[in-house]
């Protein structure tokens, strides 16, 4: 039977559905597989399934001697040089579809969180210092009626724009391609050039893939558009924003907060985060609801069947298509 690896801990459901249909191989542990790990993967096995922290560079997909498919359990895929797979006939599959809304939700409780202080607060109250109520005790920027800039505008960004009519907010957006008429009347979305989405802004999403063009897409000279008065939130991917610059912004205040779930050189932080109390820190929980990703892995899952059945997976990465239609 052919080899498909699963690199790591996956849902137990995903692998019930894939264990009759191969010699499945899993790592059930929170121990990563290391390079020389991912290279004896990909040399033995028909498929393997990655994380976003397999980094699956040229070197390790040319182990490959009869790899067919790395499927991605996430929607991103920055960390797999897709145009090397596509040049070998390697498919590549990732999950869209079935994230959004999740991560949309975290979003808004990081709008939410870093809006009205919610970590300090509670951190606050859990060390027992509360004393009384206090009229200037963590005041923080309302959110209703305000204005809220979404970069990139895709699945998530239009899930997190639609969510912004229950706060009577106006939505602006910037993205690569302006969306049809009909979908910005359906968000209520404006479409508005970057600096200017950063000048009126008072909450600023990126939701914008990794790509050459939108690396650093927002550092020190973006964020010295926005207003003080501000949020910066950010659940994309970390090399996006120059995180440096963010932290000298706040340090400055010339933003009045940010949430982060993505970081640059992640899973490090960038130096100085810790200590700034304006800004919320999460682990790359965007899509972690147990429903979510329970959706994600089984979508592997049926991408892994499509591949052992000689069909072309469902969920190809739109790069892969725009490689081999060249
Ligand atoms: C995604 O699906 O892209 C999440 O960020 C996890 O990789």
């Amino acid at each position: 039977m052919p080899i498909v690896t699963v690199t790591n801990m996956f849902p137990e459901a995903a692998l019930e559905k894939l264990a009759p249909h191969c010699d499945l191989r899993t790592n059930q542990t929170e121990s990563p597989p290391t390079a020389e790990d991912l290279k004896k993967h990909v040399s033995e096995s028909a498929v393997i399934v990655t994380y976003l922290s397999d980094k699956i560079g040229q070197d390790i997909i040319d182990c490959g001697e009869s790899l067919k498919l790395i499927a991605n359990y996430g929607a991103g895929f920055n960390n797999i040089d897709v145009a090397h797979a596509a040049k070998k006939g390697i498919w590549v599959t990732n999950t869209p579809g079935v994230l959004h809304e999740t991560t949309a939700d975290l979003t808004w409780a990081m709008i939410l969180g870093a809006a009205r202080c919610i970590v300090p607060a509670e951190r606050f109250t859990r060390e027992n210092r509360f004393k009384g109520w206090q009229a200037k005790m963590y005041l923080g920027g309302d959110v209703y009626g305000k204005t809220l800039g979404v970069i990139g505008c895709g699945e998530i960004g239009s899930a997190v724009a639609r969510r912004a009519s229950g706060f009577n907010m106006q939505v602006l957006y910037h993205n690569r391609n302006r969306l049809p008429q009909e979908k910005e009347r359906d968000l209520n979305a404006i479409y508005t050039p970057l600096e200017e989405l950063l000048r009126q802004s008072d909450f600023v999403t990126v939701h914008a893939p990794l790509t050459k063009a939108t690396q650093h897409m927002i550092g020190k000279e973006q964020f010295l558009m926005m207003k003080p008065t501000a949020y910066f939130i950010h659940t994309a991917r970390g090399k996006v924003v120059d995180d440096e610059a963010l932290v000298e912004a706040l340090k400055a205040g010339r933003i009045a907060g940010a949430a982060l779930d993505v970081y640059e050189n992640e899973p490090a932080l960038s130096q100085g985060m810790t200590e700034l109390e304006n800004l919320m820190l999460l682990p790359h929980i965007g899509s972690a609801s147990h429903e979510t990703r329970d959706k994600m892995a089984d979508l592997v899952a049926d991408n892994v069947l499509d591949a052992l059945a000689g069909k072309t997976p469902r969920c190809l990465v739109p790069s892969w298509k725009k490689q081999v239609t060249r």
